[in-house]
This record gives C-alpha cells, structure tokens and sequence, in this order.
C-alpha cells in the first residue's frame, strides 16, 4: 500500500496514538503537535504530516555558521605522479574535529573528511588519464569510494560488495575513456552507511577535461552544493525517522564548503555545479538573471541552452553554465527556491510558500561581450534499442510498526524496486556489454526519486506523465535522471564493460533503505 493510500485508508485514531508515543518515547517533543493539528478529516487527502513532526529547537540557529567569506576555491588533489598522463594520489577517509560553528568559543563539529580540509579535494584530470587512488579507511566503519558517473571498470567502482575495513587500504586504478570529459564526483558506497558517510563529509567533485574543449578559455568557477544538518552544540546527530522517510536534508546549504559565502563575478565565467546533498532538491536561479546551460552531468551539450532563469537539480545531478556579468554591476543572490518533491513534512502550508535558500551573494564586474560557439560537440544518438528493462519506484509504509531500531535505522518503511528491497548476492537484471536498451524507470511512489546507474551515461529519449508524453528536449548524457510519482522516464544506455553495476535512487536514505538493485553486464 502506498503511502499515501496508507494515510487516507487506514489511518485510525488508535494508530495514530500509538505512533505517538512511539515517537515521543524517542525524545521528538515535535509530536505534541498532533494532538491539537489533527483531525482526520483534515488529514485526509494530505501527504504533510503535522504530526510526525520531531523538535528542531536543538539545531543550531540561522546565524550559527559564518557567512559572507569570499568564496574559496577547491583544493586540488596533488598529482603525486610525474609521469604524463598518470593521476596518482591517496584519499585518506578520517574523522576530523573542525571548528564550524562561528563562536570561536563554541564547542568543535566531528566531521569524516577526505584528507585535511573541511571539503573533499577536487580530482582534476584529462581524458586519457591512467587513475591510481590509494584509499586508506581511518572511518570506524567500513567504506568504499565510488567513481559517480564514470566508465570505471565494475570492480574498480566502490561497489558496497568491495568494502574495505576500517584500518584498511585499497588501491582504484582506471583509465578515463575519450570521450568522457564531464563532471562527476566521488563518495563512499558502503551497504547500508552511504547516507551517513556523506551527510558527515565524505563526498568530492572530479573534472574530466577533454584535450579539446570549446569552452576552454572561460575562466571556471565550482560550486559544490552539499547541505549539513547541524545541533547547536556543534554536534552532526543521526538521521531521524524523518530524514529516513525524506531523505536527509540539513538546514544549512553550503557551497565549497563555506555558508553564504560572496562570489565576485568577472565577465563570462564557466560555472561548474555538483549537487552533493543527500536528498535536498534545489531549483537555482540568478535573481532573474538569464545564463546559458553547456553541459550535464556526462559533458557538454551539443548547442549551448540559452536565456535561463532557473534549471533544478536533483541529489546527484551536475551541470556546467556560462554566467555572465550584467552591463552595469550588479550585486544578485544565488537562491536555492523551493522545489515540491512531495516529501512528508511537518510544515504547514505548502513547500512553495517556502522562503528560497539564499546560497551566496554576487557582485558582478567587467561585463564582457559573450559569443558562445553554437557548436559545442557531437552526440550521437543512442540507436535502436534491442533490450528493454523496467524499473519501478514504490515505498511501502505501516504506520503501526514504524519507529527507529537499536542499530539507527528505521522500521516499518520499505523503499523498493521492482516491489524488492536490495540484496546483495541477487542480480536484478542483466544485460549484454555493447547493446543498446531502453531502461523504463516508472514512479509508482508518492514522492520523486532521483534514478542513478553506474558504469555508463545514458540518453532520456521521453517523459510520460499521466499519459502525456513528452520527447526530452535536449539530447543529452546524464547518469542520473529526477523521476516524479505518477512519472514514467524512458532512456537509452549502452554498458561497455561486464560487471556487476548498482542501479538505484540516489536519495541515499533510500539507497541504503534498499532502494537498489544489480544488474549484471555480461
Ligand atoms: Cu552517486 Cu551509486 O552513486
Ligand atoms: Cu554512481
Ligand atoms: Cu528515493
């Protein structure tokens, strides 16, 4: 039964009751709030749960975190090899105490970070490039470093089936195909702990640079978008019952890192943008100023998007833009403004009449003439598909028997594929190295999930929604595809190396709830 038929059928005062306590047994004073909030009527048709509430008086306030640094840019990773063509460094996964809270008296954040610096380095390399990261695990749980959206061969991929121990160490070696200049990231993939390694830290963007990009001569700036839930005491807490429903979202958005930092916008710049966040949803625009998409999560476009105001970007998506300064200077706010993903939540109203996420201020200078090449590169078009595979979304909730285990994980909600939870011995699906298929992604869930597979970027041909289908607009190279409930996305993708491949939402709560599945590259 589906959440929402959950709620209008079966939700009884009893149940109701009992779940109450349930919650308030867990110390979520939030819940007090049902008691008067609700009558079942009301409840009815909705999906916004005053009463699954849970307190927020503990989380650190507004003005908690520093803001307004100029926005800094992204440690390199160092290339420890001298050799040409040859990217050799080490990650080392630790947790680290840093000092995140603006009273420089107040008590110190235990994050997990890769290497020293608050922010994972940046891993900048070309096409062609032979990769070797030593991973070394000083996490107290097991871990694994995913290569996100990159053609890495299956058993070089941080697969949560290659977990390295806590004390551990690993070497991932691959060389980055022609062809594959893009943006991607990095970030753990353990069975079960992926949500919690990277809402503690662990998650870091890679360039792949192409020997002959047309944009090469932009200046780049790299805006890696990650959000941090954080008590007032410093402290990164748990998930709770709702941030496993959701997905996580902290209450701070950050870029690079920093809180609301100042970006002095020079002429035309290449803007490079990671969603990192764990479920957080962002729908990003320039105080109405228009700029021109360049590229997606796989590389660039084949013509330049122009005239946008907003694009929205789900947990996992990338996307390249060219920015550029007003004729007269300006001072603008990069905002983050409400996208309804349909999440339960224990807000009133509904999530438009949300205030936009302010994510830094702007100050342009040095406006510049911009002729963009109409031409940015060919993609051709995915053939004939031979094979066809469906994957449906659906969550499972019984309000009776939820509550949080021992272990920190949730009971009584269920997050399925193909109406299964993940296992890790079981292949889901299979497929044949080299064919094209056309994978159906269809959302018979309440809330939008955010479709990921690993090995390959593939092609959205078209979107049906309540029978209306639309052809996707631009013929694009995406590794992650947003898929609304009621949504049936159909897309193209050709695996070139065998292999045991993930497939999931990459809503990470979900992942880890079982929202995953294999398929097997023969
Ligand atoms: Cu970014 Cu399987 O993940
Ligand atoms: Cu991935
Ligand atoms: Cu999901």
């Amino acid at each position: 039964m589906s959440r929402r038929d959950f709620l209008t059928k079966t939700l009884a005062a009893p149940a109701i009751a009992a779940f109450a306590s349930r919650l308030s047994a867990q110390g979520m004073p939030g819940m007090h709030d049902m008691s008067h909030g609700m009558s079942m009527g009301a409840m009815g048709m909705q999906h916004r749960m005053p009463m699954m509430g849970q307190s927020t008086d503990k989380l650190a306030g507004p003005t908690a975190l520093a803001s307004g640094a100029t926005l800094r840019q992204f440690p390199r990773l160092a290339n420890q090899s001298k050799q040409p063509g040859q990217f050799r460094a080490t990650l080392t996964a630790q947790p680290r105490s840093v000092a995140l809270l603006a009273n420089p008296t107040g008590p110190a954040t235990e994050m997990w970070l890769y290497n020293e610096d608050t922010v994972a380095p940046l891993i900048d390399v070309f096409e062609g490039d032979r990769i070797e990261i030593t991973f070394v695990n000083h996490l107290p749980q097991p871990s694994t470093i995913h290569w996100h959206g990159l053609p890495v061969p299956s058993d070089q991929d941080g697969n949560p089936d290659a977990m390295v121990e806590p004390g551990g160490t690993r070497v991932y070696t691959f060389t980055l195909p022609l062809g594959s200049a893009g943006t991607y990231w990095y970030h753990p993939h353990p069975h079960r702990l992926s949500s919690e390694q990277v809402f503690r830290g662990l998650a870091g963007p890679i360039i792949v640079r192409a020997k002959n990009d047309p944009l090469a001569t932009y200046p780049e700036r790299h805006l890696f978008i990650s959000d941090l839930k954080l008590l007032a005491d410093g402290v990164i807490p748990p998930n709770t019952m709702m941030d496993w429903m959701n997905g996580r979202e902290g209450q701070y958005v950050l870029l690079n890192g920093q809180h609301q930092p100042q970006i002095r916008l020079n002429g035309n710049e290449r803007w490079r943008i990671w969603n990192a966040c764990n479920a957080r949803y962002v729908r990003l625009s320039l105080n109405g100023h228009a700029f021109s998409q360049v590229g997606t999560d796989g590389g660039l476009l084949t013509h330049p998007a122009n005239g946008l105001k907003d694009i929205v970007l789900a947990p996992a998506e990338r996307v390249e833009l060219i920015v550029s300064a007003p004729p007269q200077p300006a001072s603008f706010l990069l905002t983050a403004a409400p996208y309804d993903r349909k999440k339960m939540t224990m807000g009133h109203g509904s999530p438009s009449d949300d205030p936009a996420i302010v994510l830094a201020q702007i100050k342009t200078s040095n406006a510049q003439p911009l002729h963009l090449p109409d031409r940015l590169r060919n993609i051709a078009p995915l053939g004939k598909p031979t094979a066809t595979k469906k994957i449906v979304f659906s969550e499972k909730m019984n309000m009776l028997a939820m509550g949080m285990n021992h272990d920190g994980f949730p009971s009584g909600m269920e997050f399925l594929l193909n109406g299964r939870s993940f296992a890790m011995g079981r292949i889901d699906q299979e497929s044949r190295k080299d064919e094209v298929e056309l994978w159906e992604i269809v959302n018979h869930s309440d809330m939008d999930h955010p479709f990921h597979i690993h090995g390959a970027q593939f092609q959205i041909v078209e979107r049906e929604h309540k029978g209306q289908i639309t052809p996707e607009p631009i013929l694009a190279w995406k590794d992650t595809a947003n898929v609304r409930p009621d949504e049936t996305v159909r897309l193209k993708i050709v695996q070139t190396l065998t292999g045991k491949r993930m497939y999931h939402c990459h809503i990470l709560e979900h992942e880890d709830l079982g929202m995953m599945g294999i398929v097997n590259v023969v």
